[in-house]
This record gives C-alpha cells, structure tokens and sequence, in this order.
C-alpha cells in the first residue's frame, strides 16, 4: 500500500492537490513539484515527456500505486506515452492518470452552444490534445484554443490581482472571443489559471461558464477508484500528505500558500 502521487511542475498542482484532499480526505498523498526545472509550458515535447517519466519513476519508486499528472501541460504531452509505452515495462500493476480527460468529460452537459474555448500553456494549445479528446468524444463541439503565456508568470509573481493582469486577462480573452463569440463555456485548462478568475470573470461575457479543474478531477478519481477496488486497496489511508519538491524547500513553503491554503512543511528532493 502507498499514497496516492500527485504530480505538478511546481506549484499549480497544490489546486488539484486541495480538491482531491477535500473530496478524499481518508487517502494519503504524496505531492511533487519539479519546481527546480518549472515552467513546462514552453518546454519542447521531448523535454516535457523526459522530465515527467523521471518523476513518475520517482513517485513509484516511492510508493506510489497510483500516480495523477495535476499539471496541463504533463498531461497534454507526457500522458499517452507514458500509459503505452514506458508503463506496460515499468510496472504494469500501476496507474497513471492525467487531467485532461475529466474536464473534457464535464463538457457535454455545460456548453449548449456546442461552441468551446481553452485556454492554457503554449505546451498545451500546440499539443492540440484538448481538441483531439473532446472531437472524440463530442464531435459536435468545436473548440477554439488560445494560449496564454503571461498568465502564470502573473501569477507566480503575485501579481493576479494587480492592473498589469487585468490587462493581460483582456487581452487573450479578446482575442479568443474575437474569433468565436459563440464560445459558451472556457476551459481553465492550466492550474494557475482558477486564481486569475476574478479578474477572467470581468471580461468574459455574463453567460459563459468557466470551467476550473479541481473538483471535476476530485469527482473522476473518486468514481475511478469506485470502479477500481483492486487500486483503491492498494491506496494507504491515513489522511495524511507529504510533500516534496526538486528546488529549495524554503522557497516552495515561501509560495505555497498563495495556491492552497494552510501552512505546508516540504522536503527537497533529487529525481
Ligand atoms: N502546471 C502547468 C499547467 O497546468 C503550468 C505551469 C508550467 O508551465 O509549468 O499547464
């Protein structure tokens, strides 16, 4: 048995992280953020997926019977290929999920004009992965993606709630808008994006519904472990989550608390 792994390239993840900790707060957790080597967004897709296997390497070498990639960007580009090809030789018993999938899942009962927009990570607009997994499951939605490179700077430098993000908000949002105003529902589709919300909900028009990730995840993998009772039984619970992360602890503790909240205590660690 060992804790649920939750996987982010740095703090983002602690998002997804809280949702699943408030959904499914029996299991124990173990988060790690490769902030040493943050942000994946502009990463190449090589570099994305090489990083990524490393610290899914590492979570299992730590334990972990199930492992979820709680960053976009890692499931947009690392995910499949990790599920086809790196796992069936690593350890066919595990399980790695991502958090793509339950969000697009979510979509068929939201949008009525069948018209979608995504925003996230430039890793993750030229993956084109949103759009692959939701034509497959919905080939009636169209969907307009627009990438949104100030956004998590604007964020990791505290600076979502200053005019400087307001003005960035605008201006993606425009752009977007501008090429489908049909669009009735806009995926967050990167873990920094739910703190700028405040400042999304100014531009978007009033009947748009925005989509933020955490709870449809928490739902997904609660129901998959509901499904699953051979990984649930392989899910230590104690409550209990431990965190870790490849920069500076200090520095992670230091930033924590503007994704999630409550004081963390985090441990360095090589992958
Ligand atoms: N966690 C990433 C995501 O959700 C955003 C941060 C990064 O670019 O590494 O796409």
């Amino acid at each position: 048995m060992g804790p649920i792994g939750v996987f982010d390239s740095g703090y983002g993840g602690l998002t997804i992280l809280e949702a699943f900790q408030k959904s499914l707060p029996q299991y124990d957790y173990l988060y790690l953020g490769d902030n040493a080597r943050t942000p994946y967004g502009s990463r190449s897709f090589r570099v994305v997926y090489e990083y990524t296997l490393e610290a899914v390497r590492y979570l299992f070498s730590r334990g972990c019977p199930l492992v979820i990639l709680a960053c976009n960007t890692a499931s947009a580009k690392a995910l499949r290929s990790i599920q086809q090809l790196d796992l069936p030789q690593m350890d066919p018993q595990r399980r790695v999920l991502g958090i793509l999938r339950p969000t697009v899942e979510a979509l068929d009962k939201i949008t009525r004009s069948r018209h979608v927009g995504l925003l996230g990570t430039e890793g993750t607009v030229q993956s084109g992965s949103y759009p692959i997994e939701i034509n497959k499951l919905y080939p009636d939605i169209q969907v307009v993606s627009k990438a949104c490179p100030m956004w998590v700077p604007l964020v990791e430098c505290g600076e979502h709630h200053s005019k400087g993000a307001d003005y960035f908000v605008q201006k993606y949002l425009d752009e977007l808008f501008a090429v489908d105003p049909k669009i009735d529902s806009l995926i967050l589709g990167c873990t920094h994006y739910p703190l700028l919300i405040d400042s999304i909900r100014k531009f978007v028009p009033e009947k748009v519904q925005i989509i933020t990730q955490g709870d449809l995840v928490a739902e997904s993998l609660k129901d998959y472990l509901q499904r699953h009772p051979e990984m649930d039984e392989r899910c230590s619970k104690n409550g209990v989550t431990q965190y870790l992360t490849t920069e500076a602890s200090k520095k992670f503790e230091d930033m924590a608390c503007v994704f999630s909240h409550g004081k963390i205590s985090v441990s360095q660690v090589k992958l």
